[in-house]
């Protein structure tokens, strides 16, 4: 999703970009985005430090994830992206070192922090460790892969926490399965909807990891929208952008039994994000503000 945005926008800002990807067939869309496509199996460390190497980068960003087409918070099995995120990028972060690259790019999620205290946390707040499975396991893996990047010696490790997509190729894309499941209203309010969540388009989460080829510190920076939302807010707004009917409203022991636990939490009790620290030291601003408009100005 944010791979050909990304590349387009790299080469757009002057970068000579080499694109890589595990398969053949998803050589020509790096390439229609300006950059050099590379087949390579990122779990393979022998061949990411021969491809890395023959790149001779500057900066390695890694995107790593192999998450289903279909969002369901019941059924998901991180396993796949924990082994793409976790073990690809370790040997990503070593090949990166090795061809004597400064800096490491690496992304995480925004919607990774305790449930408690206030709505909307900054990088500083605590992660979620004891979340119920399926999200646990994949907590664990994208923070003990935060602390690789942050931590790789004799290279400036920087960690980007994007908010949930929208836009093109997204879930949330008028063909995305999050469209689908409110069509059919399938995704409801969940008892008082107060679970927020900050909300980002792809191509201001490009535009931010542009920005964080060049500029900020080491470190580890939120990169989400203005507005960090309730639930009950968002979702009635992104269902009127689809032309869906509004979301229904089932109490939170109703959606226990047909979602499951996890699900139940993200609608009520999830914190959203602040970007003020990638505004401040990134120099970056977000074309999409707020979902708000952005839902019908750019849903893809
Ligand atoms: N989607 C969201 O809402 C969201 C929100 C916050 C953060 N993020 C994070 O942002 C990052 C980008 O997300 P996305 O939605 O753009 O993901 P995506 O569309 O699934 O892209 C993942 C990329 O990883 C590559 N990849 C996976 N396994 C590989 C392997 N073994 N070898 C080489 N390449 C491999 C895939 O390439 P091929 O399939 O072509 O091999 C693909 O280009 C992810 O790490 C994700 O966790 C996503």
């Amino acid at each position: 999703m944010i791979g050909r945005p990304l590349v387009r926008q790299l080469v757009a800002a002057g970068h000579a970009v080499a694109g890589m990807t595990s398969r053949e067939q998803n050589a020509a869309g790096i390439e229609a985005a300006g950059g050099q496509p590379v087949v390579c199996d990122a779990l393979d460390a022998e061949a990411v430090k021969r491809t890395v190497a023959q790149a001779t980068p500057e900066v390695v960003i890694s995107q790593l994830t192999r998450l289903p087409a279909d969002y369901n918070p019941r059924k998901i099995d991180y396993g796949p992206t924990n082994r793409a995120r976790h073990e690809g990028g370790r040997n990503l972060i070593a090949a990166a070192r090795e061809a004597g690259a400064g800096r490491f790019v690496s992304q995480s999620v925004a919607f990774i922090y305790a449930p408690e205290g206030g709505m909307v946390k900054d990088e500083e707040a605590k992660p979620w460790i004891g979340a119920p499975e399926p999200f646990a396991n994949g907590a664990k893996s994208t923070l003990d892969h935060e602390r690789e990047v942050v931590e790789a010696p004799g290279m400036d490790g920087v960690v980007l926490r994007y908010g949930q997509f929208y836009g093109p190729g997204t879930y949330y894309a008028s063909d995305g399965s999050v469209a689908e499941q409110v069509r059919r209203r399938r995704f409801p309010i969940v008892g008082g909807g107060g679970g927020t969540f900050s909300f980002i388009h792809v191509e201001d989460a490009a535009s931010a990891t542009v920005a964080a080829v060049d500029r900020g510190a080491p470190g580890i920076y939120n990169v989400v929208d203005d507005e960090p939302a309730a639930e009950r807010d968002w979702l009635p707004v992104y269902a009127e952008a689809l032309g869906a009917k509004p979301p229904r409203r089932v109490p939170t022991w109703l959606a226990r039994i047909f979602a499951g636990q996890f699900a139940v939490i993200m609608a009520t009790e999830l914190r959203g994000a602040s970007n003020a620290k990638a505004k401040r030291e990134l120099g970056w601003q977000p074309t999409y503000a707020s979902w708000r408009t952005g839902f019908s100005e750019a849903l893809g």
